[in-house]
């Protein structure tokens, strides 16, 4: 059975993503933020394994790969995100951008490293970012909050499995 993490399962696109990939019978290892979204994706999918974690505290990696210890993972998708809408200079704060690079770019990061050791007992292991239209160069002068997803490339760059 082929199996796949996705982080930011509790609502949203990780949480379609996690019911399709579950109804095609993947094993999925889950990142949910609270206990309550635990709670919810446990009700409706049985089988999955479900983490609790903001993916910027400090020990997430540490703690993401000791809960993967042992475990295969063919697929991780980045899906959590944070941005917010229409950011200018004007209402723009400094910790609203620490808050969408620890999300965006750290959390993306921490989440590839947490799972490395499980991907390369894939036989082809793949990480999947979902970015933003506002990661795109052009789009810089709107506020874009997905470019630093770009920065993981230096981890992307070698597959996880190395023949
Ligand atoms: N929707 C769009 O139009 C759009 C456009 C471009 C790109 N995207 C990207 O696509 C992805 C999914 O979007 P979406 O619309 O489904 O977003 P969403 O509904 O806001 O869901 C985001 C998910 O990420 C989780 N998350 C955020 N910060 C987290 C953190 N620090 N630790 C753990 N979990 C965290 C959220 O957890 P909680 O449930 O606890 O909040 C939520 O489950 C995101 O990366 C987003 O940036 C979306």
């Amino acid at each position: 059975m082929p199996s796949i993490l996705i982080t930011g399962a509790g609502k949203g696109l990780g949480n379609e993503l996690a019911k399709i990939f579950s109804s095609n019978g993947w094993q999925l290892y889950l990142v949910v933020r609270t206990i309550e979204s635990a709670k919810n994706i446990s009700q409706e999918i049985e089988t999955a394994k479900v983490f609790i974690s903001d993916i910027t505290s400090e020990d997430y990696e540490s703690q993401l790969q000791k809960w993967l210890e042992g475990d295969t993972i063919d697929v991780v998708i980045n899906n959590a995100g944070a941005g917010s809408k229409e950011p200018d200079i004007h209402s723009a704060t400094a910790e609203q951008l620490k808050t969408v690079f620890d999300t965006n770019c750290i959390g993306v990061f921490s989440t590839i490293k947490g799972a490395y050791s499980s991907l390369q007992k894939a036989e082809n292991g793949l990480v999947i970012n979902i970015s933003s239209r506002r990661g795109s160069l052009s789009m810089q002068s709107s506020g874009a909050a997905k470019v630093v997803v770009a920065l993981t490339h230096t981890v992307l760059v070698r597959p996880p499995k190395t023949y």
